[in-house]
């Protein structure tokens, strides 16, 4: 022990988990928090290594021991992160750790980790829950990349076959179960880019009966919705959208149980030690700068979306977003969201063609400076893609149409900068050029 005394100046407290043992009592406490940002309050809050307001950055790929034995007894599990014994940070980094403990904060799940994308979260947690041969029941309405990880990388390279559904069926879903071989239910909590509304309490309830792990993608909805409050197993993030918001960081995480973080780490068995998806420890520090305002970001995000919504629906637009009433999901979002947040920051335009849709993009970035034509999401400026050519190409034209991917949806992530009149109006100028 003493060498850790002299090496870790901010010593953590001792437990049995990757949390630390205060704030594992503190996120149990704040599993019960509804608001998402009272839970990352409650949270531990990292010092630098001098007193400094904010965490130090560990940038360091490896640590030192002042005993030869402590790296024999690091590396047969008996110390570990959550006694401040670090081995390499491709397994845990003490500033990852510190960032993932926010995420596990907002999403309030009993532990996290975060890794170099959100596509690496997803990979390695699905290769993590199925062995060889397993199989996943997964909604159809999934992000491309997602989808063809499912639908053609897995069966090819690890026998683990999918069944898509449609989740808001859930007879389908729970006929979709085989007893014994399907591992995990895998679904968007609101979906790429047709911004369905998962179920996530009746899912889980159809899942838990046949000890199936529910694994929910909640990109598109940080602080909206809180999955793993509603009963899900684990919450996978692309940080790289809302939560970084800067646009210039690819990341993820994967929330869930400290048995399940602790087995993505393990020498022999671990997704995220042996494939080594890892986070650099300077971008877990931008990233933790980022968490604390994501609350501010997102209620301007969904307050602008749901302004446009409304306004874009009454020049006579099909305009897809869960926060009108007629959006077939609106009252299940509304049962279920963390109600200061709104309805999400995305929506979607049907243009019905690709060329109306284009041309619409076109007069928006190029004409009246609204936004950017560009995927993702997240950012402070507006972007717009045609999900269809682009993010969503993964899907054959059956697959799109079963979702409902038309050729003219123009998916838009609605930005905060400027003001909301400001944007409206050259809105309201691209489409009047438009006709
Ligand atoms: C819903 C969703 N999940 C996962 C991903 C993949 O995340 P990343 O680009 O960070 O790998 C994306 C987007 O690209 C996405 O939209």
């Amino acid at each position: 022990m003493e060498d850790t005394y002299v090496l870790a100046t901010q010593k953590r407290s001792r437990s049995d988990d990757v949390n630390g043992g205060d704030t594992a009592k503190k996120l149990a406490a704040a599993q019960g928090t509804a608001d998402p940002a009272a839970a990352l309050a409650s949270a531990r809050h990292e010092f630098g290594e001098h007193g400094g307001v904010n965490m130090s950055i560990e940038a360091s790929a490896t640590f030192t021991v002042m005993e030869p034995e402590t790296m024999r007894r690091m590396f047969t599990g008996e110390l570990g992160p959550d006694r401040d014994f670090f081995i390499y940070s491709r397994h845990f980094n003490p500033t990852v750790l510190n960032l993932s403990r926010m995420m596990a904060a907002l999403e309030g799940t009993e532990a996290a980790y975060c890794t170099a994308s959100g596509m690496s979260a997803i990979s390695a947690v699905l290769l993590q829950l199925c062995s060889h041969g397993g199989h996943v029941v997964a909604s159809r309405a999934l992000y491309g990349g997602t989808h063809a990880l499912l639908s053609h990388f897995l069966p090819r390279t690890c026998g683990i076959s999918t069944s898509f559904v449609e989740v808001s069926d859930l007879d389908m879903v729970e006929a979709a179960i085989v007893e014994g071989k399907t591992k995990v239910l895998y679904f968007e909590s609101v979906s790429n880019p047709t911004l369905y509304v998962a179920n996530i309490p009746e899912l889980c309830r159809v899942a838990h009966r046949k000890g199936v792990t529910v694994v929910v993608d909640n990109t598109f909805a940080p602080m909206v919705l809180s999955p793993a409050r509603l009963g899900a197993d684990v919450v996978v993030h692309s940080i790289s959208k809302f939560i970084s918001g800067g646009a210039d960081i690819i990341a993820g995480a994967v929330c869930g149980p400290a048995s399940l973080v602790n087995s993505m780490m393990d020498l022999q068995q671990g997704a995220i030690m042996l494939l080594g998806p890892t986070m650099n420890a300077k971008v877990a520090f931008e990233l933790s700068e980022r968490i604390p305002h994501l609350g501010l970001r997102m209620k301007e995000h969904c307050k602008r979306a749901l302004v446009f919504a409304r306004r874009l629906k009454s020049l006579g637009l099909k305009v897809i977003y869960p926060g009108l009433e007629e959006h077939p999901h609106h009252e299940l979002l509304k049962s279920m969201h963390n109600k200061e947040y709104g309805y999400g920051g995305l929506l979607c335009i049907d243009m019905e063609t690709e060329e109306k849709a284009n041309r619409l993009m076109n007069h928006l970035q190029n004409h009246a400076q609204f936004g950017f034509m560009a995927v993702s999401l997240g950012y402070y400026e507006t972007l717009m893609s045609c999900s269809g050519s682009s993010t969503s190409s993964e899907l054959s034209p059956e697959e799109k149409a079963l979702v409902g991917i038309s050729p003219g949806l123009v998916r838009m992530s609605v930005g905060y900068i400027g003001t909301l009149e400001q944007k409206w109006a050259q809105l309201e100028k691209a489409l009047s050029r438009l006709n």
